[in-house]
């Protein structure tokens, strides 16, 4: 039954891998032995001999690269030890990636992989078996459920399905695939059934070739010691919490981690939660590193991290970026880790991944013996070692540019001095500047109109809230009605978009900044290396009824700095949604143009490109309007990309965010690999995004040109590569599609002429609308803009 799921590549792998495995066995059950134990499979293929060569930078115990190790195989795309889990992370990760299988014996002795002490959460075992469920004592605690030893081999194989056991991953997948057993992972059938963790592990046949066993219990590992000897096999002692008391010492795991000599006697290695080498004050910062690698490794022990996965709340030193963290484990200044259990076996691939080449140079290369012959190569890592790095130049096909959101806005509040500074830092090319007005005609840099969302407004203007529908139909503290002064009384306030669903941005910086006037902005920018700016014109023809002249003000600031001089070795881009705004800069010759497109479209009509290019060059599209998704699976990409290819646009894609709640699940919960893929999928020219460190962290990996043919490199999502392996019926009904962009929704009414004084201020009635519609289809824009990310956030999973 399970073998129908088996795809072809699976079975495949079977034949020319080379098995090892690594045993994390338990300590006994019912009362005194646990009911399970776990077992880490390694897998191996490929040009082992290679892997031995000398990479000097890793600081493990070995210096070879640290393990991969997939704990319950890509776990955090598909259900836990199921078929496809394990088939994925042996797919899409390091080549020797590890196989953590969780191992759970059955009543008549047969080894199924399933993570955790009970079946009930992640397996349909309870509708199947209602009552078959029991209670056992468990290291002196009650624990209730449904336990494998309670069935027999032929119950679970044939009548127990898998599901999703954590809320945020996909569903989708639930209930078509059954238990795993060590069988389905390695075709092999064990003639023997034995009812003890030690029995099994002693009767496996020799050629497993087990290399690693591991228990959260001594004296199983005392005990097994003495009786693995023919074996190459290295036991690993695994903490749990520092509080829970070791069964067979009866001392804490706190007590035992401060004695690690005593380890040494029975384990050549341990497993840590990573807190216990990267601890977390209360407010999830990053604090000191303990020693412990470090003190491992005096002792000769390998140290071996775990609990990492993209899709939890982690440290905000890492910005959301699941790879930070891995390299902040293994590419450190002072140790790295020997290996690194986690969720997401891709992520921690791409952060690791071993590399071969052959080399082309001589520098850095090693000799190694492979295939019986001795070949030069050189070892390279995607992320790990490259922060030093220089960013390769942009364009010309060799990676799009990296233009920041209003700033480094991921890490501190938009467009504040701190977030452009970030943004310069973080190897930005283009920093960019969306420009308001205050009531006195202060042009400023913030990322909305409406100061309600950026700044701290809300506290002390509440006088001032109005609805202006041509702009937003929710009322808001528009900077139009505020002087500079008053603006300047306000704090800049980081508010994330799914802070709501409890992911905040930075909250140590959530007021840090100040405000930047255009001109400020003008000269940040000039005083840094960014390649060029960008400036956003929004609203332009609300403001100009208002009194406030945005063009001209926009324009006399850049003269004024001499941007407009065609000599001047920064790029200016004005960006607008509005073509009588890019009209206005035609003048400016220097200047490039760009038209966003703030609405989702699923096509661009010949007629709307051609006209696009009466007003502009270039082209920034929402990332709906490329990726189509359903169910929060990516499953096309769009014309929209190549239709502004084909008529020499340049086209732009935003926003970027690292949050794994903007990434559709084809992404893997990895911001890298949606940046990996506008790149070398879509062929972007260019990458709007809140975190410029993420894309330049990738540009500057070897990894990010495929054109290396890297024995491990990250790829691009395939759109419909997961779509495809769901049940026919088990995603939602795909939506409509959105408009086909026609040249009526691109051509704007001419700017009406700046008033002479401002219109009275707006009574501060809800209801209040102060102008006609002559704007309304920009209006149109910025509400389907907010529409799609309302979409988007009611398909992210909460
Ligand atoms: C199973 O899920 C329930 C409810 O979410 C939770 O309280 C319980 O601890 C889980 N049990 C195990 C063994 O994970
Ligand atoms: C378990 O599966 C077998 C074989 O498919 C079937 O005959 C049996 O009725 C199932 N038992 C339950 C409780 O569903
Ligand atoms: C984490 O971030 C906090 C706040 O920015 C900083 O003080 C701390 O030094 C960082 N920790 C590490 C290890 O980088
Ligand atoms: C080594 O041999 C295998 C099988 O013969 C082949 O697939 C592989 O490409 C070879 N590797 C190199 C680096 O030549
Ligand atoms: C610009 O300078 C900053 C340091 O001031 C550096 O971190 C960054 O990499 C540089 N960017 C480029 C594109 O050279
Ligand atoms: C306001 O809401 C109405 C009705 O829902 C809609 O037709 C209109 O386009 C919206 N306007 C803006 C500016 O969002
Ligand atoms: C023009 O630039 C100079 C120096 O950069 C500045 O002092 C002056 O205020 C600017 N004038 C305007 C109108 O922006
Ligand atoms: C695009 O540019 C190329 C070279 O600059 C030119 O040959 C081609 O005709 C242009 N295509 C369009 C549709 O303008
Ligand atoms: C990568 O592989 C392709 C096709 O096999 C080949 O054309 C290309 O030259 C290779 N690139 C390098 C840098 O070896």
């Amino acid at each position: 039954m399970i073998l129908q799921w088996f795809l072809c590549s699976f079975v495949l792998l079977n034949f020319f891998l080379q098995y090892y495995l690594i045993l994390d066995a338990p300590p006994d059950q019912m009362g005194a032995r646990y009911p399970h134990m776990f077992l880490i499979l390694l897998l191996l293929h490929g040009a082992n001999a290679a892997l031995n060569g000398p990479v000097q930078k890793w600081q493990t115990l070995g210096g070879q690269p640290p393990r991969v190790i997939a704990r319950g195989g890509f776990s955090g795309l598909f259900p836990d030890s199921s078929q496809f889990s394990y088939q994925f992370a042996v797919s899409s990760s390091v080549h020797d990636v590890v196989l953590f299988c969780d191992l759970q014996l059955s009543s008549d002795g047969l080894g199924f992989c399933k993570t955790g002490l009970t079946l009930e959460n992640s397996t349909l075992i309870a509708e199947v078996f209602p009552t078959r469920d029991k209670t056992y004592k468990v290291n002196g605690e009650d624990i209730h459920g449904w336990f494998s030893l309670d069935f027999t081999s032929d119950e679970l194989y044939q009548n127990v399905t898998l599901i999703q056991n954590i809320f945020s991953r996909p569903s989708t997948f639930d209930g078509a695939m059954g238990m795993f057993t060590l069988e389905d992972l390695y075709g092999l059938f064990f003639q023997e059934h034995k009812l003890s963790t030690e029995d099994y592990i002693l009767a496996l046949p020799k050629d497993f070739s087990i290399t690693y066993i591991s228990s959260p219990e001594i004296e199983f590992l005392k005990s097994l010691g003495g009786k693995l000897n023919k074996r190459n096999t290295k036991l690993i002692f695994r903490f749990l919490g520092e509080d829970v008391a070791e069964p067979t010492t009866k001392k804490t795991y706190g007590e035992i981690l401060k004695d690690l000599k005593s380890i040494k006697a029975f384990a050549s290695g341990i497993v840590v939660p990573k807190e216990f080498i990267w601890p977390l004050n209360k407010d999830l910062y990053l604090q000191l590193h303990t020693s412990l690698v470090k003190d491992a490794h005096a002792l000769g022990l390998e140290v071996y991290a775990s609990g990492f996965a993209n899709d939890v709340s982690m440290s905000y030193n890492y910005s959301y970026n699941p790879s930070t963290e891995y390299l902040q484990f293994i590419d450190n200044a002072d140790f790295s880790v020997d290996g690194l259990i986690t969720d997401f076996p891709p992520t921690a691939s791409g952060a690791v991944g071993k590399n071969m080449q052959v080399c082309v140079y001589w520098m850095n290369c090693h000799l190694v013996f492979l295939n019986n012959s001795i070949l030069l190569m050189i070892f390279a890592a995607c992320l790990a070692h490259t922060r030093v790095n220089p960013l390769p130049p942009p364009g010309n096909g060799a990676r799009p540019l990296i233009i920041t959101h209003n700033g480094a806005s991921g890490i501190f509040p938009g467009s504040t001095d701190l977030a452009y500074q970030q943004a310069v830092k973080d190897g930005a090319d283009i920093i960019d500047c969306a420009v308001r007005m205050s009531k006195d005609g202060v042009a400023f840099c913030l990322g909305s109109v409406d100061l309600s969302s950026s700044t701290t407004a809300a506290t002390s203007f509440m006088t001032k809230i109005s609805t202006v529908s041509e702009i937003q139909n929710k009322s808001g503290i528009f900077s139009f009605d505020l002087t500079w002064s008053e603006i300047q009384t306000l704090k800049p306030d980081l508010q994330g978009p799914y802070t709501q669903a409890g992911l905040k941005r930075n909250p140590a910086a959530k007021n840090a900044g100040k405000f930047v006037t255009l001109p400020e902005f003008l000269d940040l920018a000039k005083a840094s290396n960014v390649s060029g700016i960008l400036i956003e014109i929004e609203h332009a023809a609300s403001l100009a009824k208002r009194g406030l002249g945005l063009v001209d003000v926009v324009s006399g600031a850049l003269a004024n700095a001499s941007y407009d001089k065609q000599d001047g070795k920064q790029q200016v881009l004005i960006q607008s949604d509005d073509t009588s705004v890019l009209a206005a800069f035609k003048k400016f010759p220097a200047f490039r143009r760009v038209l966003i497109v703030d609405e989702a479209i699923s096509d661009a009509s010949k007629p709307s490109v051609e006209e696009i290019k009466q007003f502009a060059s270039e082209v920034t599209v929402m990332r709906g309007s490329i990726a189509q998704v359903n169910g929060f699976f990516l499953t096309r990409f769009t014309d929209v990309v190549d239709r502004l290819h084909d008529a020499n646009l340049t086209v732009h894609v935003g926003v970027l965010r690292n949050e794994f709640m903007n990434l559709g699940f084809d992404y893997w919960a990895d911001p890298i690999i949606e940046i990996a893929t506008y790149t070398s999928s879509v062929m972007a020219d260019g990458l709007v995004t809140e975190f410029p460190a993420t894309a330049a962290a990738y540009f500057k990996s070897p990894c990010s040109d495929l054109s290396l043919n890297l024995s491990y490199t990250i790829l691009p999502a395939h759109p419909g590569a997961l779509v495809n392996l769901a049940a026919p019926g088990a995603l939602p009904p795909a939506l409509p599609p959105a408009p086909v962009l026609e040249p009526a929704d691109v051509l704007d009414p001419p700017l009406p002429p700046v008033a002479m004084s401002s219109p009275p201020e707006a009574p501060n009635t809800k209801a209040a609308d102060t102008t006609s519609s002559a704007v309304s289809s920009r209006a149109g824009c910025c509400l389907l803009l907010v529409g799609a990310i309302a979409a988007l956030l009611s398909i992210s999973f909460h």
